[in-house]
């Protein structure tokens, strides 16, 4: 019988620092407007790489700092909402430089809820005892899916990339329970990358809808406070413990105030949450990766801990997993 151990965590993120400031010279906003509403200060921005680059960066570190050589890697998936091409993948562009040549590869589009289910998807993997290991990635360019114009939505997100690699272990398991969710009937309250019909045998005029993500941040708030707390309180019950047994909480880097709404309703201490959105910006797949490595980093995260991530966005979808280190 097998489970996933989790073995490396890594990220990488562009070197281009935007501040607030720097934003309010763009758009009509202010430090003070986005640091109060979000808890952001700046984000990383890309100049000249794309989502691959970030992506093939984590990949190679992952496998550069473990004992698993790249042909020993099975598969390659990557979470994104801003893949280079629709397709090919950027799983395939990411395993062809990674020389990962026996692995097999592919996207998913999760939005921020993206690197918990490719997590969940890779660990069936590895659990059926056909595959051995496997690198699982969040890479997101969100400033080209961007409205440059629209303060509302162009201060909140960043670029980067993080990953974990997985491989599978009869006498430890790393993914111990999980709640994954989806609630399509809100689809509309967060949008991006409308492609639209384009063929010469239409007859009627189309609408073109906004390429560039809106949603609608109100509904997003709402949505997330609500759901957070309960998923989370879901995979406790599952695993039988308690929030006491628990040494972080990492959420989705979204919003500082919605986290804040979180731990309330959770009855449970700020200092449980690992956030570093005030330095990234809201990253959607890549937040929960870069925030688990740069922990990886710092020593926070010690064999036998546990700790619970949790994504949530467009979809709309969620996904809450307790992972022990
Ligand atoms: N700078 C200055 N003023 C702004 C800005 C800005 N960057 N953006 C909006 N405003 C203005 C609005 O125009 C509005 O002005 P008005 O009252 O004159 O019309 C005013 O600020 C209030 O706007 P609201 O949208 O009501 O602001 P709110 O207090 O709701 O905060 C926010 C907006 C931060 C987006 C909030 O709704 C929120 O946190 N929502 C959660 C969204 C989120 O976290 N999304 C990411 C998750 S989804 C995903 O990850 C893909």
């Amino acid at each position: 019988m097998f489970s996933s151990k989790i073995v490396g965590f890594e990220s990488y993120v562009p070197a281009n620092i935007v501040t607030n400031d720097d934003l309010s010279k763009i758009v009509e906003t202010s430090d003070e407007w986005i640091y109060t509403r979000t808890g952001i200060s700046k984000r990383c921005l890309s100049t000249n790489e794309n989502t691959s680059d970030f992506a093939i960066n984590v990949g190679k570190k992952l496998i550069e700092n473990s004992n698993i050589s790249a042909e020993d890697i099975d598969i390659v998936i990557v979470a994104t909402i801003t893949s280079d091409y629709l397709t090919p993948s950027t799983a395939c562009i990411v395993q062809g430089a990674i020389g990962a040549k026996n692995a097999l590869a592919f996207d998913i589009n999760v939005a921020c809820s993206g690197f918990v289910y490719a997590l969940s998807i890779a660990d069936k993997f590895l659990k059926s005892g056909i595959y051995k290991n496997a690198i699982v990635i969040g890479a997101e360019t969100l400033s080209k899916l961007l409205d440059w114009s629209d303060r509302s939505t162009c201060v909140l997100f960043g670029d980067g990339s993080g990953g974990v690699l997985l491989t599978a272990c009869e006498d430890y398991n790393s993914i111990i329970a999980e709640d994954l969710k989806a609630n399509g009937v809100s689809w509309q309250t967060i949008t991006g990358g409308k492609l639209n019909n384009n063929n010469p045998f239409i007859k009627e005029e189309i609408q073109k809808d906004n390429f560039y993500l809106q949603m609608n941040g109100r509904e997003v708030f709402n949505f997330a406070t609500k759901t957070v707390p309960k998923s989370i309180n879901t995979i406790l019950e599952k695993a039988n413990i308690t929030l006491d047994d628990i040494k972080y909480i990492v959420p989705h880097q979204a919003n500082s105030r919605i986290v804040e709404v979180v731990a309330k309703k959770l009855k449970v201490s700020l200092d449980k949450f690992y956030l570093n959105l005030q330095t990234y910006g809201n990253t959607s797949a890549a937040s929960i990766p870069i925030a688990l490595a740069e922990m990886s980093e710092k020593g926070l995260l010690q064999k036998g801990d546990k700790i619970i991530i949790t994504g949530f966005g467009a979809g709309l979808t969620w996904a809450s997993m307790l992972i022990q280190i």
